[in-house]
């Protein structure tokens, strides 16, 4: 009988807000946005007097650190973001760097951030850029928009930022702080309502003065989204375009946004062998390059423990021993990891798996774990294993 599990939360990696539609005898006809002149000039008053002014990517007109910045920040908070921004930016000066990079090499770097699909684009943005760009990021969000995982919004916030461009975001926060200040009641799952609202967020933007005006407004609107627009109470007494706030008026500006597609959770449970050699080596297989933790290194994952059983030798199955499960949180499931601990001997080879012959594997000691990429609980786990 194996012992007792234990359970550890591994933490959030993200979780989502689905709102709800609003009661329809409450709906709002949207305000036409010829009622909101003065918007963009308060978001700027309000930005250079409240908004946030000294982030580690502020104050710089280089693409290469706007880029980089805005990649990170997508789906993940400023906090967390702020130390790897800074790693990177140490190992990786120049776009030119960060193109010549080892793939392994950026992917340890990212470990830990999440949505790793992000840091493979960032690669190869970067490589991009270099290739086909001279080493200089283009300068206007249409041709960003060309780059790997550079998305209509991530060009226009690099586009704004770096050249004044007059060009719209539409991030989560920017949805909010639009929906209610329009009082857009369109369901944004449906792609009409999301182009409309786009279009408003253009019609919207300053007018003059672009070079110097357009960064802080883009700033700004982030800036209103994270601070007092937020999804529960939005702190509406502080905010500069109260007065013009449709959602505010309607006296429930929480019911904005409308989204109505909702997004059921699943779960799934995975079995982890964790083959530790005497030397305190482990092995670990570079996952196929699509699904989850594509490129990353990570213990040999089985669809239940009768598979890992029956995957090894009679002598090492004897041996397996259960350690603490853990749940990791994604976006869109909750992942159940059961590892389990087989003690290998010196030079005792892993045995072949049907179709894992090609994912590159190998045994990696514990100063190699830090310069490879790893899932977090890959990571927590073999930490682990050095203490015990
Ligand atoms: N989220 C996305 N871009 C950001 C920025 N420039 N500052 C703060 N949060 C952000």
């Amino acid at each position: 009988m194996p012992p007792e599990r234990q359970h550890i939360p591994v933490g959030a990696a993200n979780t989502r807000k689905v709102s709800s539609p609003p009661d329809s005898a409450l709906v709002l006809l949207p305000v036409p946005v010829s009622n909101f002149a003065g918007f963009s000039g308060e978001i700027v008053r309000w930005q250079k007097n409240h908004g946030r002014q000294s982030l580690p990517w502020q104050n710089t007109q280089d693409p290469y650190r706007v880029w980089l910045s805005e990649i990170m920040l997508q789906q993940t908070q400023v906090g967390t973001v702020i130390e790897y921004y800074a790693r990177f930016l140490e190992r990786f000066p120049a776009v030119a760097d960060l193109a010549a990079a080892d793939p392994d090499e950026v992917l340890a770097l990212w470990s830990g951030l999440g949505y790793y699909r992000r840091a493979r684009n960032l690669h190869r943005c970067a490589q991009d850029v270099v290739a086909l760009h001279g080493g200089q990021f283009p300068p206007s969000a249409a041709q960003l928009q060309t780059l790997p995982g550079i998305g209509r919004s991530t060009a226009g916030a690099i586009a704004a930022f770096c050249f004044g461009e007059r060009v719209a975001i539409l991030d989560g926060n920017v949805k909010r702080v639009l929906s209610r200040v329009l009082g857009f009641s369109g369901d944004l799952a449906k792609s009409a309502n999301e182009r409309a609202l786009w279009q408003k967020a253009t019609e919207l933007l300053p007018t003059r003065d672009l070079r110097r005006v357009m960064p802080r407004y883009t700033q700004g609107m982030m800036d209103l989204g994270a601070t007092l627009c937020t999804g529960r109470q939005p702190a509406c007494l502080l905010c500069p375009v109260q007065r013009l706030c449709a959602g505010h008026a309607s006296g429930d500006p929480e019911k904005f946004p409308v989204k109505t597609r909702t997004l059921k959770r699943g779960s799934e449970a995975m079995t982890l062998l964790l083959a530790r050699r005497p030397d305190g080596s482990c092995w670990l297989e570079k996952r196929p390059p699509d699904g989850i933790w594509g490129g990353l290194y990570c213990l040999p994952i089985f669809s239940h423990n009768t598979e890992l059983q029956s995957f090894l030798p009679s002598g090492l199955r004897a041996g397996l021993e259960p350690l603490p499960q853990l749940v990791h949180v994604l976006t869109h499931k909750d992942l159940h990891l059961s590892p389990w601990r087989a003690s290998f001997r010196a030079g005792q080879a892993m045995p072949l798996r049907e179709g894992q012959e090609n994912l590159g594997g190998g045994w990696f000691s514990p100063s190699q774990w830090t310069q490879i990429g790893l899932p977090a609980p890959v990571r927590k786990l073999l930490a682990l294993q050095t203490s015990d």
